[in-house]
């Protein structure tokens, strides 16, 4: 069975300042050719490291959340949510309230260049799904925490790419996809923040054998990143449209309340893998999913468009921080 994989430089941050844009070609080579393993089922993990598998199952017990995230996630639980109260839960943190203000500013979510100064209209502004993204990666969860080189860059990549392709096909709420795509690989942020070894334990085998650092998770550990952030994102309530890009971004056809938000981060990841944008954990690009190809009614002249408006997003999106 081939690796859903080609060969290329591993990215550095040196691509994040310039992203290259891509070619024709390198479009083309993914688009719409089935993944080799991606729709595979997981093979017996017959060679997995007992003593990673018996930790990673420990992570279904995790404490996550300290306890005003916790109380904050709570409150947007509750479907006659009172935007004051919660936006003085969210006061009572300065770097969460600021994290909010400025992304509600920032050049992405605000058309009309009118600036928002109280965090209760910027909670309006952004929605429940949204906030809901923010609180999670505010706190213990934020990529910037994993020290690998890139591995930021791949998030933001994912999300101004996972919105571009939003604006361009009209899809419904691009600002959640944004929020989807930056959470996409929460998994491996757990699992580098928990299980440090073990997060270098795949990446060394990835880099070793040539296979995706997804195949690598489910080798060593018997599972994927995808499954590990299902666990939590169903303790911590995420509604469909986050939680199913999150632990389904590999398995497009599996999605079954968010089908097109799976489907748009899915290949939302392989655009930002095909430039070579940031560093997911591996230098392989997966391929696309036919059936997500198709959900989306995307053909090669929208995938152009939605990377045009990827190199301008992921301009301002690096330009003036938006997600810093
Ligand atoms: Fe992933
Ligand atoms: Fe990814």
């Amino acid at each position: 069975m081939t690796p859903p994989l080609v060969s290329g430089a591993r990215p550095s941050l040196q691509d994040a300042a310039s992203p290259a844009r891509p070619t024709p070609d390198a479009r083309m080579s993914h688009a719409g050719a089935r993944p080799a393993l991606e729709d595979a089922p997981a093979p017996a993990p017959a060679h997995a490291q007992p003593s990673f598998r018996a930790q990673v199952s420990r992570l279904r017990r995790l404490p996550t959340l300290p306890r005003l995230q916790q109380r904050i996630l709570t409150t947007l639980d509750d479907p006659e949510i009172d935007f004051n109260h919660l936006a003085a839960l969210i006061e009572t943190d300065q770097s969460l309230s600021s994290q909010v203000l400025r992304l509600a500013n920032s050049a992405f979510y605000s058309a009309n260049g009118q600036s928002l100064a109280q965090v209760s209209r910027a909670l309006l502004k952004l929605g429940t799904v949204v906030v809901r993204s923010v609180v999670v990666t505010s706190s213990v969860f934020d990529p910037r925490q994993v020290p690998l080189a890139g591995f930021w860059e791949h998030s933001l990549g994912c999300a101004v790419a996972a919105g571009a392709l939003g604006k361009t096909l009209a899809l419904a709420a691009p600002e959640e996809l944004v929020a989807a795509g930056l959470l996409h690989d929460l998994g491996k942020i757990v699992l580098f923040k928990e299980l440090p070894e073990a997060f270098e334990a795949c990446l060394a085998t990835s880099a070793a054998e040539g296979i995706s650092f997804r195949e690598a998770e489910r080798r060593l550990l018997g599972v994927d990143h995808g499954e590990i952030a299902d666990w939590l994102v169903q303790s911590w309530n995420f509604p469909p449209q986050l939680a199913e890009p999150i632990t389904l971004h590999h398995r497009p056809a599996a999605a079954q309340r968010a089908r097109v938000q799976v489907a748009a981060v899915h290949i939302a990841d392989a655009m930002v893998r095909a430039i070579g944008f940031g560093n997911g954990g591996d230098p392989g690009v997966p391929a696309i999913d036919d059936h997500a190809w198709g959900l989306l009614g995307l053909d090669l002249e929208k995938l152009d468009q939605a990377y045009l408006r990827f190199d301008q997003d992921l301009d301002r999106a690096l330009n003036y921080a938006v997600f810093a």
